[in-house]
């Protein structure tokens, strides 16, 4: 089986071929990235016009790539939410009106349900269950997953998203939008312990979360110490540690109240490689398991979507004809 995926829930525009027996065939990927970096955010009607300047082409250089036309695709899916309402319409508009075109079924995926899938595009795939933590630009989430479809959710964050918090911090230490990756460079030639930032909600019982303190504390700390080089990679050090600290300890507590033993994390922030160590340690120390996507398919792409498709195309979870999208829709 073979199917189609169509990512643009917000400033990327990703397409992939997925095959269940080959894997992926194709992954293609347009970041907006330099488009919106002028205004420190992502403009949201810009973000839906080059998603209708990118899609269709991409599509085609993905079928060229895997040298297969329309006849051999067996559904196409796209993201039908969370995101920017604009973009996630160009998506789903493409997708709908080609799988008519086609005659092929159409499947509307969850965003974070592709985040979460990601790691089943690499060799090593967890087996269910696992606890699974999402890390992205506008989610947080802690979530025991059964199988496919079967997900609970054990903690989310209250306030800014682990990725907001990281670009919100980053604008503040004077680095581009969206900082995440820019911020994590910075930390590297930070000093550790010059700056101890909070753990937010760490000393009570549960697994939600909270980053929206830590802008404010990074702020204060430009504040008063001011910023220069050798304090600005001070404090993205220390902040880096306080965020990646708080994921693996809410981590640990979710892995021992349910007695899973396997990890996973996705979204753009599980690219952040100090996270990747800290898991990678702490699941040492409980003797299990991490898995997680290579970078490509940490931030937002077409694979995921294509992948997490198929699963629903197997299970018949298909659409119909109207095109319908969701801008907030819970996992
Ligand atoms: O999953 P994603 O591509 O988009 C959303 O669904 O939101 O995640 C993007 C987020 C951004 O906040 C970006 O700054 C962050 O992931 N990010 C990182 C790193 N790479 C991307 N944050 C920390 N360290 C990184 N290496
Ligand atoms: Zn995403």
């Amino acid at each position: 089986m073979r199917v189609l995926g169509i990512e643009s829930s917000c400033d990327e525009t990703g397409i992939a071929i997925y095959d269940d027996a080959l894997g992926i065939l194709s992954h293609q990927l347009y970041s907006q990235v330099k488009l919106h970096a002028d205004y420190g955010g992502v403009v949201p009607e810009l973000a839906s016009r080059d998603h209708v300047r990118k899609t269709l082409p991409l599509i085609q250089a993905a079928l060229a790539e895997a040298g297969c036309g329309p006849e051999q695709i067996d559904g196409i899916a796209y993201t039908a939410g969370p995101g920017l309402v604009g973009a996630l319409l160009v998506g789903a508009t493409v997708g709908r009106s080609l799988a008519m075109a086609w005659n092929k079924p159409a499947v509307a995926v969850h965003h974070m349900e592709g985040h979460l899938l990601a790691p089943m595009l690499e060799a090593r795939v967890p087996a269910f269950p696992f606890i699974a933590l999402l890390v992205s630009g506008g989610h947080t989430l802690l979530v025991q997953v059964d199988g496919i479809g079967r997900y609970q959710i054990l903690g989310e964050s209250i306030d800014d998203a682990a990725g907001e918090a990281f670009d919100k911090t980053a604008k503040l230490l004077g680095l581009d939008y969206p900082g995440g990756a820019a911020l994590a460079r910075l930390a590297e030639q930070g000093t550790p312990g010059r700056f101890i930032f909070p753990r937010p909600m760490t000393d009570r019982p549960g697994l939600d979360f909270s980053f929206s303190g830590l802008k404010t504390f990074a702020a204060n700390t430009i504040r008063s110490e001011g910023h220069d080089e050798k304090t600005r990679a001070d404090i993205a050090h220390a902040f880096q540690c306080a965020v990646v600290d708080t994921l693996a300890i809410k981590c640990k507590r979710a892995l021992k109240q349910t007695g899973l033993k396997r990890l996973v994390i996705a979204g753009g922030v599980s690219a952040n490689r100090q996270l990747r160590e800290q898991l990678q340690t702490l699941m040492l120390e409980l003797k299990g398991e991490v898995f997680y996507p290579r970078p490509e398919y940490c931030t937002d792409n077409g694979a995921m979507i294509a992948y997490a498709g198929l699963q629903r195309l197997k299970a018949g979870q298909t659409v119909g004809l109207a095109i319908q999208v969701q801008p907030r829709w819970s996992l």
